[in-house]
């Protein structure tokens, strides 16, 4: 599957992440959380100001791919650990490899960074997403219940998977 994503860091590409955030989060989470938790958390998270300020302050990349979907990464270079924050892909997009394909640029961006482990966190009623997530490699490790204030919790399993920090290729024995 062909897909570039763009590192986001101008006013329209927030923009549009934004918008892209409204739609999947809009039609997704409603069924999964209810309307008043996706309408805070989208405030919360996923606004102009909000993505704005992870991107300037709070160490987050951004990528999108435009009209598809899009995704964002925070990496631990203390931990060598790599957050997958976000994942997501248009409806009308989904099961064609997008996915799969984010995971591995993020898989490669980790290891770039000197990163062993990319981690996230998924609620534990999105079974698809769990689904997804397991095929991709990861495992659950704990589950993680988090107050985000004005009475809502994020119910969610933890999940990560291991980055070889060197290639297979690296690990065939020598000839000789
Ligand atoms: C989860 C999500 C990012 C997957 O992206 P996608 O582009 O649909 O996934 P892909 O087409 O790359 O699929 C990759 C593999 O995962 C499998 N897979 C994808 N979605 C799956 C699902 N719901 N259930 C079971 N397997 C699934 C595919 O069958 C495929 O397997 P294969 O390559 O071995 O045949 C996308 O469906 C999405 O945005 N979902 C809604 C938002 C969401 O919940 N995001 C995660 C937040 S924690």
């Amino acid at each position: 599957m062909n897909m570039q994503p763009e590192r986001v860091n101008g006013i329209e590409q927030i923009q549009t992440v934004a918008a892209l955030a409204r739609e999947t989060w809009m039609s997704h989470y409603v069924p999964i959380i209810g309307r008043a938790q996706v309408e805070y958390m989208l405030e919360k998270y996923q606004s102009v100001e909000a993505i704005a300020r992870q991107i300037e302050a709070e160490g987050y990349e951004y990528y999108l791919i435009p009209a598809c979907g899009y995704f964002a990464l925070v990496p631990d270079a203390a931990n060598r650990s790599m957050l997958l924050s976000k994942i997501y892909v248009r409806a009308e997009k989904r099961g064609t490899g997008l996915g799969r394909a984010m995971v591995a640029y993020a898989e490669q961006r980790g290891r770039e960074l000197g990163c062993r482990e990319l981690w996230l966190t998924v609620n534990r009623n999105n079974a698809g997403s769990i689904a997804f997530y397991k095929r991709m490699g990861f495992r659950k490790t704990n589950p993680l219940v988090t107050d985000i204030g004005r009475g809502f919790v994020m119910d969610d399993w933890r999940m990560a998977k291991t980055l070889s920090s060197r290639s297979k290729a690296d690990r065939l024995p020598r000839p000789g």
